[in-house]
This record gives C-alpha cells, sequence and structure tokens, in this order.
C-alpha cells in the first residue's frame, strides 16, 4: 500500500468515531484531507454532523465538498477533533504544523472533548524533534524573536537552525497573519520544558507541540490499523 491508500485508511477508521449530530474540529494537511473526503460521503448519505476548520484551505475543501460548516463562534465546544501530525511519539504528544495550521489546530483541538490523530507509521517516533519543530511568531520584531528562541532553546540544552519558512520566494504567511519559524532541533527530550520556554517569550503565538491533546492515534501500517491510546 502507498503512502496515500494508508492516509485513507486511518481517515476511514477515525470515520468509524464520528456519530450521528457530533459537532467536529476537522483538522489541516493530506491526511485530514482524505477525512474530509470520506465525511462528505457520509453527509451525502444523510449524517448530520457540523464541521469547524482548522484552515481555510480546509473549509475551502468542505465547502466544495458540502460538509457543513461552523464557526467557534457559534459552536465553541466540539465533541471530537481528528487532526493529522507531523510526528506523534509514544505517549501520543505530537509535532503538527508542517501544513501550517498549527495555532487553529490547537485552538480547535482544545476546544474538543477529544482529539483523534490519524496517521500513517512514518509518523511515529520514539523522540519528537526529527521533524523540524514550527513556531508560529509575530512579525513585529521578528529578529528579536528569533533571538529569544535560540537564547530559550539553548538553556535547554537545544541547539538547531532556526528557518524562516517561505512558498514562492516569500515568508509563509498563516491564516492568523503571522509567520513560522521551522526549529531544527532534531531531538527534543523535554517538551514540556521546551513548551513552557516558548509560550514565555511574547512574539512567540504559538508553536506546533500538541502535548497531552491526543486521546487516541489511528495508525495505519502496512500490516493494518494500529489504535495507540494516550496512557
Ligand atoms: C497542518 O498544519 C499540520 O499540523 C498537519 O496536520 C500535519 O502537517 C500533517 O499533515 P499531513 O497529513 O499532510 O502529513
Amino acid at each position: 500500500m502507498d503512502q496515500k491508500a494508508l492516509k485513507i485508511e486511518a481517515a476511514r477508521a477515525a470515520l468509524g468515531h464520528v456519530e450521528d449530530g457530533m459537532r467536529l474540529g476537522i483538522g489541516t494537511g493530506t491526511t485530514a484531507a482524505e477525512f474530509v473526503r470520506l465525511l462528505a460521503e457520509k453527509v451525502h448519505a444523510g449524517m448530520r454532523i457540523i464541521g469547524v476548520p482548522t484552515s481555510e484551505r480546509t473549509a475551502a475543501l468542505c465547502e466544495e465538498l458540502g460538509v457543513p460548516l461552523s464557526t467557534l463562534e457559534q459552536t465553541p465546544e466540539l465533541d471530537l477533533t481528528v487532526d493529522g501530525a507531523d510526528e506523534v511519539d509514544p505517549r501520543l504528544n505530537l509535532i503538527k504544523g508542517g501544513g501550517g495550521a498549527l495555532l487553529r489546530e490547537k485552538i480547535v483541538a482544545a476546544a474538543s472533548a477529544r482529539m483523534i490523530v490519524i496517521a500513517d507509521d512514518s509518523k511515529l517516533v520514539d523522540t519528537l524533534g526529527r521533524f523540524p519543530l514550527p513556531i508560529e511568531v509575530n512579525g513585529f520584531g521578528m529578529k528579536a524573536t528569533e533571538i529569544a528562541i535560540t537564547r530559550a532553546s539553548s538553556a535547554l540544552g537545544l541547539s538547531g537552525q532556526l528557518t524562516l519558512r517561505m512558498t514562492e520566494g516569500r515568508p509563509f504567511v498563516t491564516d492568523g497573519g503571522h509567520f513560522i519559524l521551522d526549529a531544527s532541533f532534531g531531538r527534543i527530550p523535554d517538551t514540556r520544558a521546551l513548551s513552557n520556554a516558548l509560550l514565555a517569550i511574547p512574539g512567540v503565538v504559538e508553536h506546533g507541540l500538541f502535548l497531552g491533546m491526543a486521546s487516541l492515534a489511528i495508525v495505519a501500517g502496512a500490516d493494518g490499523i494500529r489504535s495507540v491510546h494516550a496512557s
């Protein structure tokens, strides 16, 4: 099975957790997009759900496929969020934001009673950090914020390049109008300490460490689907 087929299988398994009448957070990325496609089929077959998208991209896909949408203003409490991830560790801590939607993804996940992560098994790691950690920063004073991030991470024994994310020759701008610095730490042994240190920096809007948020990961591999529960 190729990676796309694995993503579809993980998305299909997550759909089994969606019940009629649910208020759903809908993730961003290629795996979440497969979930949206399958969800749309259910909606067309009569399932009643309302979705809150985690990005403009996901909103556009939902609209195109006829998945009914709401906002956190109208629907501030959600039953379940289904989203992808860039890395998943054995305790279901995650790195997210490879698609640049980490801020809305985190707000939506935090407003949900449960979060299910869907992924192919290439996303499983023992220790987070091989995937560069996306850090969303305000455009004001970005150089000072960058220096503060370097200092804070060095104090935790972390080193690595901070790279301003670019797209088509220009800095990538998030849905919230911010920028992303991708931090290549390699390994992040103490994710909680790094999270706290980053959030103490005023120019940091949010970061892509999702700690203790997911309750279930549905991981598709060549041997089939595996459910990993948060311990
Ligand atoms: C979007 O900002 C990300 O958090 C995605 O959920 C993550 O990058 C996974 O994307 P893929 O499913 O495309 O790998």
